[in-house]
């Protein structure tokens, strides 16, 4: 851990003073830095790639793009840092990452916001909501331009989670952001919110007692080897956002900004397209690496945390509107 964090600060440096030469090098290509946090055979990471090729075949004497994978230049929280200087250019972070700076993103985290993995992807593709979500842009010093599905995130233990009463006083790990604290208080068990990196080494130390994300956590950072329970109780359907740095974007010609906007698109395309086989893979590796797939009674999950919803409108008014438009999509499926 100490270690990758060292590596992580050392990159993050090169990456600094790249920059700085960035037009000074033997050619004068502007590079275009995208950060995330996935294993190379991720879908996030697929569609970064189709966006870099999009790039680079329309504008390949201008850009070159380079794609960071692994959380090499640090955790999301921190390269968002980077995105606001304009050092790094793209991210994909989870929504769950970006309510701290804005409460509008929150709307994600709200459990069992929708009814169908569906009606979660309309929404999440409609041009519309995306432009809702960037309101306060300006200020944040990110734009959204891609939304990339994460599926549904479930619980996953040590021990099987078959009823509401089997989380409780458990300590399980969340995103960071207040949403993920009042959920996982609201179900009984204890929040432990951490970044993605260090949970593999939380759980095997038994600093928790589990986690909760979509399938390929299992496989893809191996939380497999130690939880062998992944319960289907669907409590959230939380997506990537591609976002990029406002300083980068706003420099950009108009030409340029439209080659930019069609490679996020091509990015968008590209992701839902590896989602399903992704998990179906991770599913079949997981069980051979022993973990037991469970389903519950997902009502009783559901109206455990339902009352939130009210609570979260309540102290955020502002997602009322998006609230009303998911129950939209929710009933059009
Ligand atoms: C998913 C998601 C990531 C997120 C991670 C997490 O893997 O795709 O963007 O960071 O969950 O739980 O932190």
């Amino acid at each position: 851990m100490h270690f990758k964090k060292i590596l992580g600060t050392a990159v993050a440096l090169a990456v600094a003073s790249t920059f700085a030469l960035t037009g000074c090098g033997e050619d004068s290509k502007t590079l275009v830095r995208m950060s995330h946090s996935q294993i190379e055979t991720h879908p996030d990471h697929i569609g970064l790639v189709a966006f870099k090729n999009y790039v680079e075949s329309k504008l390949p004497e201008k850009y070159e793009v380079q794609i960071f994978p692994n959380a090499t230049l640090g955790a999301n929280e921190k390269v968002l840092e980077l995105i606001k200087q304009g050092s790094v250019q793209y991210l994909v972070v989870s929504t769950a990452n970006i309510e701290a700076f804005d409460p509008i993103y929150s709307l994600f985290s709200m459990p069992y916001l929708f009814t169908s993995e569906a009606a979660f992807e309309k929404f999440i593709l409609d041009g519309k909501i995306m432009e809702q979500l960037g309101v306060n842009s300006d200020k944040n010093g990110f734009y959204p331009v891609a939304a990339f599905t994460a599926g549904s995130r479930n619980f996953y233990a040590k021990t099987p989670i078959r009823t509401v009463a089997d989380l409780s006083g458990k300590k399980f790990r969340v995103q960071a952001g207040p949403t993920n604290v009042a959920m996982m208080n609201a179900f009984g068990g204890a929040a432990t919110p951490m970044s993605f990196g260090e949970v593999y080494s939380a759980l095997q130390q038994s600093v928790i007692d589990g986690a909760e994300n979509n399938e390929l956590a299992l496989t893809d950072q191996k939380h497999g080897e130690v939880c062998k329970y992944y319960t289907y109780d669907m409590h959230q359907m939380v997506p990537d956002l591609l976002v990029v740095s406002k300083k980068f974007y706003d420099g950009l010609s108009a030409d340029d900004k439209a080659v930019f906007d069609q490679a996020a698109a091509e990015a968008e395309k590209a992701e839902f397209e590896a989602w399903d086989k992704a998990v179906q893979d991770a599913k079949k590796t997981a069980e051979g690496m022993g973990v037991e797939f469970i389903t519950v009674d997902v009502n009783e999950f559901r109206n455990k945390v339902l009352p939130l919803h009210e609570e979260l409108l309540n102290a955020t008014p502002a997602l009322r509107p998006l609230y009303e438009e998911a129950n939209k999509a929710n009933q059009a499926q």
